[in-house]
C-alpha cells in the first residue's frame, strides 16, 4: 500500500466585509459586467486590517478542532504566505505562538499561488519517513496589501482569506506532478525589500541586475494573458500527471479541486480533461482569488457541507507566480 496523506481536519478564515464588483467600480474604471463575464468573480473579501497571521490563527483553530489534536501534538507548521506581516518571524511561527504549538518546528514555503499543494507534497514525505505524524498547514494571504487600485486589471481579480489542513499519514492513492516554469516568472511579479541602498552599494543601478522590469513600489503586476496561456495547460498537465502515478484514470476522480483565479481557466480545464463541471468545486464567484488559500478554503467548505466522503479520490491543483503549478491525487 502507498504512503498517503489522510487530511484529519479542516478550516477557514474570511474577513467579514464583502466587498462586491459594483463597490469596486466606484474607484477603478470597470464594470460589474467585465468582471463577471471575463473572470466569474461577483464579490471578494477584503481585510478591514486584520493581518495575515491572526487569519491564518482563525483557520488552523478550525481545523485542530476539526481533527481533534491538541496543538502539543502538531510536530511541524507550514505555512504558505506571500503577503507576509513579516519576513520574519514567518506566519508559521507567528501562529505556533498563538496556538501553543510548543512541539513543532515552523517555516514558511513560498510557492505563491500552488503554495497549500506544494506543502501537501513536502508534508507527505515527512510523514512517510516517520519523522513527523501531525503536520499543520496554513495557508493566509492579504493580497488586498499588494493590489495597485489604480491597476483594473489585476485589483479586480483577488481576495483575502485563509484556509488551514491537519495532515497524518494515510495508506491510500498517492500522486503528485510539480512543474515549474522560471522562464515565464515575470508573468506574475512581487518585489520584496526595496533593491540594496547602503553607501556601498556604489554599482546597484548596473542593469546586470535587474532581472526584472522595474513595478511601482511593492504593488504586483501581471501579464494575464501570459498566465492564461500558462493555465490552460497547467491544470490538465499536472492532474493527469498526478493521476497517472496514483495509478488512476482522471475520469475516476470523485472531485477536482483547482486553485481559483477564474472561473474560465477552470471551464477550459473541465472542456480539456473532458472532466464535468459538477465534479468541479468552485467558490470563485464569492470569494475571488485568494492565492494560496483558495484550494484549502474550498476543502473546508467542502468538508463542512458534507461533500467529501471518506475513500473519495480527490485532486487538488495549484498555479500561480513562479510561475508554478502541480497537483496531488489523495483519498478523502
Ligand atoms: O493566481 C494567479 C494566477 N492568475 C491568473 O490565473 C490570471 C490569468 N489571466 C486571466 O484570468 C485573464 O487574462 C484576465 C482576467 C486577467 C484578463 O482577461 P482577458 O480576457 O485576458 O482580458 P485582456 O487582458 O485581454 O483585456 C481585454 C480588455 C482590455 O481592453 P482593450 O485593450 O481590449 O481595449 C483591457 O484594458 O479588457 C480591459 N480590461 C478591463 N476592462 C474593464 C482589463 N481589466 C479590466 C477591468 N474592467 N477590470
Amino acid at each position: 500500500m502507498m504512503s498517503s496523506v489522510f487530511i484529519a481536519g479542516t478550516g477557514r478564515y474570511l474577513p467579514s466585509q464583502v466587498v462586491t464588483n459594483k463597490d469596486l467600480a466606484k474607484y477603478v474604471d470597470t464594470s460589474d459586467e467585465w468582471i463577471v463575464q471575463r473572470t466569474g468573480i461577483h464579490e471578494r473579501r477584503f481585510s478591514t486590517g486584520e493581518p495575515n497571521w491572526y487569519m491564518g490563527v482563525q483557520a488552523a483553530k478550525q481545523a485542530i478542532e476539526n481533527a481533534g489534536v491538541a496543538p502539543e501534538e502538531i510536530d511541524i507548521i507550514i505555512s504558505s504566505c506571500i503577503t507576509p506581516d513579516y519576513f520574519y518571524p514567518t506566519v508559521a511561527c507567528s501562529i505556533q505562538d498563538e496556538l501553543g504549538a510548543v512541539n513543532a518546528f515552523c517555516w514558511n514555503l513560498g510557492a505563491a499561488c500552488s503554495g497549500f499543494v506544494y506543502a501537501l507534497d513536502v508534508a507527505r514525505g515527512y510523514l512517510a519517513t516517520g519523522s513527523a505524524k501531525t503536520i499543520l498547514i496554513v495557508c493566509a494571504e492579504n493580497m488586498s496589501k499588494s493590489l495597485d487600485f489604480d491597476d483594473r486589471s489585476t485589483c479586480v481579480l483577488f481576495g483575502d482569506g485563509a484556509g488551514a489542513a491537519v495532515v497524518k499519514k494515510g495508506e491510500g492513492l498517492y500522486g503528485s506532478r510539480m512543474a515549474s516554469d522560471g522562464k515565464t516568472g515575470a508573468a506574475l511579479l512581487a518585489p520584496a525589500l526595496l533593491g540594496v541602498n547602503t553607501p556601498f552599494a556604489y554599482d546597484k543601478d548596473n542593469p546586470k541586475y535587474n532581472k526584472y522590469a522595474p513595478t511601482k513600489g511593492n504593488y504586483m503586476t501581471m501579464d494575464g494573458r501570459a498566465v492564461y496561456r500558462f493555465t490552460a495547460h497547467a491544470i490538465p498537465n499536472t492532474v493527469s500527471g498526478a493521476c497517472e502515478r496514483a495509478g488512476i484514470a482522471v475520469d475516476e476522480l470523485d472531485w477536482l479541486i483547482p486553485h481559483q483565479a477564474n472561473l474560465r481557466i477552470i471551464e477550459k480545464a473541465s472542456e480539456r480533461m473532458h472532466f464535468p463541471m459538477e465534479k468541479i468545486y468552485v467558490n470563485i464567484d464569492r470569494f475571488a482569488n485568494t492565492s494560496c488559500a483558495s484550494v484549502p478554503i474550498c476543502l473546508s467548505e467542502m468538508n463542512d457541507q458534507g461533500k467529501l466522503k471518506r475513500g473519495m479520490k480527490i485532486a487538488l491543483a495549484g498555479f500561480g507566480g513562479g510561475l508554478t503549478s502541480g497537483a496531488v491525487v489523495i483519498e478523502w
